[in-house]
């Protein structure tokens, strides 16, 4: 949700801005811009669309040299994804440039403010205030910007990464951030904000955590962060685990089918160090104590879209594992209905990015009411782990195309450890049964690579539907949230009406949107488990068949009993009921892809969306 890149340093300050975006696009791109100072002027160019836009418009009317750079990839909250509206926005004197990601929650009475004063504004952004507001400030001492951006910030309600430069201070960008991300890269002689780490791993991998509510001055050879009065603040430094490769391409097409093919290593990486040789599960970042673990009475899991699937995936291996009840809820709800918790409750969120704002106010509301929370998340130096009282981090690298890939299978099986921990450490399990448990689960990944094995044929099936208007998808257990998160894939990617279903709740309504040839995606649990629900499933076929539905059935290797009932049919190796959903999520993954491919979408940046969803 907007990505953002300062630079101060040797380097053409444009050339890595501009490269920063690049890597950053995938949070936002319905506009570019960027403004450099060169000559004791601000220059800036901004162009509304895709970055590439913006590179032409920088083609035919260059910039100048500078070493000083901001750059703003745009996904619009306030005004129509224009020109005017695109970052950076310029103060009145032409002296301030400010981009800005996130809410400006009180920008209309500051406007108000602003306008009273004989300030016209040009754009329709809640962001341009900010960088009126500092141009007024500045009136109190010109030599002052960073004083100036500080009593800014305290003005402001809402949530904002704000990035500023001035013409008149060549040497320095300020950065300042609440409830929004901004990090800090460490070169030599050069340093560098921006929303995500990707944006400068390819200079250093030495980045700093920034805190809430804090501001950064970046030099050349010194960065000072300070709160928004001006006090010294702590800082996190840390060494960015992965480098510049892991965030290419690498020979693939898509980065979402690179994304796809990683997965087996994503999960093997989240699998590394946790479980010892006695089948024991190690997880010392879980800092609560054994005995706050052994008095939770409740566990609710919190995470929206593809996160939330991974957390209904959870529930089910945490009550059969642990006992313990367990509700999953959609972050962006949670606050909003007086929820029940207490210190016992155990609060997971669960989120990819770290920064989705639903799921940082959510937990938020769990820890004002006394509840531990547990963060399973995959950005290092992001504001939910940092704010739970425990993290667990999935480790899947950079997951770069919009669409969550590698980052839903290592959700699953971060959610899977955490659910055999707690069953550990309370006894709910005895070691035996656990050990059992954790071989099997360390076996994923090369059951997961088998399933890349299928990719062809799925394409093949895949093209098959091109035309069609609606795709269901039905499951039971954790086939249900596999479906729920083959229909939101192909939603989010192909524009395509889709939903999932529990397969059972079909006859309560659902079925009257079956047409003839409408394609129904099912799929079937193991026939090795427990009996009633693969018989219960096959029924479930026979009602969309006998009403004209093709179905494209995901069944174990092995199940005969289904082979009659399938149009088409993706074969997945045998594994314990639980596991089935990082095997049955593969084939679906890729039919996505595929169905976008084939209508002509652009995969890894679907309209409309942006990665990180930084605003409510
Ligand atoms: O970063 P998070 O995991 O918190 O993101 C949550 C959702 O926005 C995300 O999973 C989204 O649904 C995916 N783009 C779906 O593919």
């Amino acid at each position: 949700m907007c990505g953002i890149v300062g630079y101060v340093g040797e380097k053409q300050a444009l050339e890595v801005v501009v490269a920063g975006l690049r890597r950053l696009e995938y949070r936002g791109y319905d506009s570019a811009g960027v403004a450099v100072i060169a000559d004791g002027e601000l220059q800036t160019r901004k162009r509304a669309g895709k970055l590439i836009n913006l590179e032409d418009l920088l083609g035919e009317d260059p910039l100048p040299q500078s070493t000083n750079g901001i750059g703003h990839t745009r996904w619009a909250t306030h005004g129509a994804p224009n020109d005017v509206n695109a970052h950076p926005h310029i103060s009145s004197d032409g002296r301030v440039a400010v981009i800005h990601n996130g809410i400006i929650e009180n920008f209309s009475e500051l406007r108000a403010e602003l306008e009273a004063t004989g300030i016209a504004m040009m754009s329709e952004t809640d962001s341009e205030v900010a960088a009126h507001l500092v141009a007024v400030e500045l009136a109190v001492d010109p030599d002052d910007l960073v004083g100036a951006v500080q009593r800014v910030c305290q003005r402001l309600t809402g949530a904002f990464t704000l990035v500023i430069s001035h013409a008149d201070h060549p040497d320095m960008v300020v950065g300042a951030r609440r409830n929004s991300p901004l990090v800090v890269g460490v070169g030599k002689g050069e340093n560098f904000l921006a929303s995500d780490v990707a944006a400068f791993i390819a200079h250093t991998r030495e980045a700093i955590e920034l805190g809430q509510d804090q501001i950064v001055i970046l030099r050349s050879e010194r960065v000072d962060v300070t709160d928004f009065y001006g006090n010294p603040a702590e800082v996190n430094p840390y060494t960015v685990t992965w480098d510049a490769s892991a965030a290419e391409k690498g020979g693939y097409d898509l980065f979402m089918l690179k994304e796809i093919a990683e997965q087996p290593k994503a999960v093997a990486d989240t699998l590394l160090g946790r479980v010892d040789g006695a089948g024991r599960l190690l997880l010392d970042s879980i800092t609560l104590s054994d005995e706050e673990l052994r008095s939770i009475d409740k566990i609710v899991i919190i995470a929206c879209g593809t996160a939330y699937h991974s957390g209904m995936i959870a529930k089910y291996a945490i009550e059969h594992w642990t006992r313990v009840p367990t509700e999953v809820e959609l972050a962006s709800e949670f606050r909003y209905r007086d929820p029940i918790l207490s210190p016992r409750t155990l609060v997971i969120a669960i989120s990819q990015s770290g920064e989705t704002m639903d799921t940082l106010m959510a937990m938020r509301h769990a820890r004002e009411q006394g509840s531990k929370v547990l963060a399973i998340c995959n950005t290092q130096g992001s504001t939910i782990p940092r704010e739970s009282d425990a993290a667990v981090y999935t480790h899947a690298g950079p997951e770069i195309a919009v669409a969550s890939t590698k980052a839903f299978l290592t959700q699953v099986v971060a959610c899977y450890l955490v659910a055999l921990y707690l069953a550990q450490v309370r006894g709910d399990r005895n070691p035996e049964e656990i050990r059992a448990i954790a071989d099997d689960l360390v076996n994923m990944p090369s059951k997961i690579d088998l399933m890349l094995d299928t990719t062809e044929g799925v394409r093949g099936i895949a093209r098959e539907f091109a035309n069609s208007t609606s795709v269901l998808f039905i499951g039971r257990h954790v086939g249900f949230p596999v479906a729920l998160e083959g229909a939101l894939k192909l939603k989010e990617l192909a524009y395509m009406h889709a939903e999932g279903f529990a397969a059972g709740e079909l006859k309560h309504g659902p079925i009257a949107l079956l047409e003839d040839g409408m394609p129904v995606v099912v799929i079937v649990p193991s026939p090795r488990g427990r009996d009633v629900i693969h018989e219960k499933i096959i029924s479930n076929i026979l009602e969309v068949r006998a009403r004209g539905a093709r179905t494209i059935v995901i069944a174990e290797e092995g199940d005969e009993i289904v082979t009659p009932y399938a149009d088409w049919i993706i074969r997945t190796p045998e594994c314990p009921s639980l596991f089935q959903p990082l095997l049955a999520t593969v084939p679906l993954q890729v039919f996505a892809c595929e169905l976008a491919t084939t209508k002509g979408h652009d995969v890894d940046q679907p309209r409309n969306l942006a990665k990180s969803v930084t605003v409510e």
